[in-house]
């Protein structure tokens, strides 16, 4: 393992490059990333951007924790270094992911019998789409659920609102984001205000999310304001 090239560090797991074609993620606290690679597994099935994934029981394979999963190694920047370097606009990378996620909720659940219910990535944001010479690819599925799709539009606004609301140079660049992707959203769905509905979830959810700094928690309660904002403007 010490030889391996560590490729990518996120908030929960570290990214080795196997070779040219296999990236071995493992989260640092031992999460279980079984769950996540069987959602994968399916999403693939059903033609969404997601890496492929290698049977963890293959031979000679360094994957052998439930904490492990051997994927397909992508290459090209994450979005959000391609807005960093000006490879992308706000708008463009707000497009993007209003787009992600309509795809994902078009496809039936994989496990809920409920019509309304999706499967829902809950963290679809910059850091976790990767911009790949076929098109953007969807990373980082840990904290995959199945649910109503308003929560997964509520996630992926309140953290880039919570962006556009820290002074710094991405402020900006995540206002244009969090505008075009919210103009771009499913009109049916409603995403609440601050006291109700799939923004207060949203709220819950990052409050209690042990990854978050205090800054970022201290930013709450503006970023969902401005959500409200965005998705009040335009409104009736
Ligand atoms: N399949 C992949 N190919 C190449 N790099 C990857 C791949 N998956 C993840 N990475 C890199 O590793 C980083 C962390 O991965 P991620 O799954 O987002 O972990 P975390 O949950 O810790 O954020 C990503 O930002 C990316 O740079
Ligand atoms: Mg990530």
């Amino acid at each position: 393992m010490d030889a391996e090239e560590l490729l990518g560090v996120g908030r929960s797991a570290d990214v080795y490059a196997l070779d040219d074609a296999w990236v071995l993620r493992r989260y640092r606290g031992g999460g279980d990333a079984a769950a996540e690679a069987v959602v994968m597994a399916y999403l693939a099935e059903h033609g969404y951007p997601v890496p492929k994934l290698r049977p963890l029981s293959a031979a000679g394979d360094l994957a052998s924790t439930r904490s492990d999963l051997v994927m397909e190694r992508l290459s090209g920047p994450s979005m959000r270094e391609a807005l960093w370097q000006g490879g992308i606009t706000g708008k463009a990378a707000g497009v993007m992911l209003a787009a992600l996620l309509r795809r994902l909720h078009a496809i039936p659940a994989r496990l809920s019998g409920d019509v309304d219910q999706r499967v829902l990535h809950l963290d679809l944001h910059p850091d976790n789409v990767m911009l790949t010479p076929g098109g953007p690819m969807v990373i980082d599925w840990g904290n995959v659920e199945e649910g109503p799709p308003g929560l997964d539009w509520a996630m992926s606004a309140l953290i880039l609102a919570q962006v556009a609301v820290t002074p710094g140079v991405e402020a900006s660049v995540a206002r244009a984001g969090l505008t075009a992707m919210l103009e771009r959203r499913d009109r049916t769905v409603d995403l609440g205000d601050a006291g109700t509905g799939f923004l207060a979830q949203a709220r819950l959810r990052r409050a209690a999310d042990p990854n978050l700094t205090s800054r970022e928690v201290g930013v709450l309660d503006r970023a969902v304001e401005l959500v409200v904002e965005v998705t009040g403007v335009g409104r009736g």
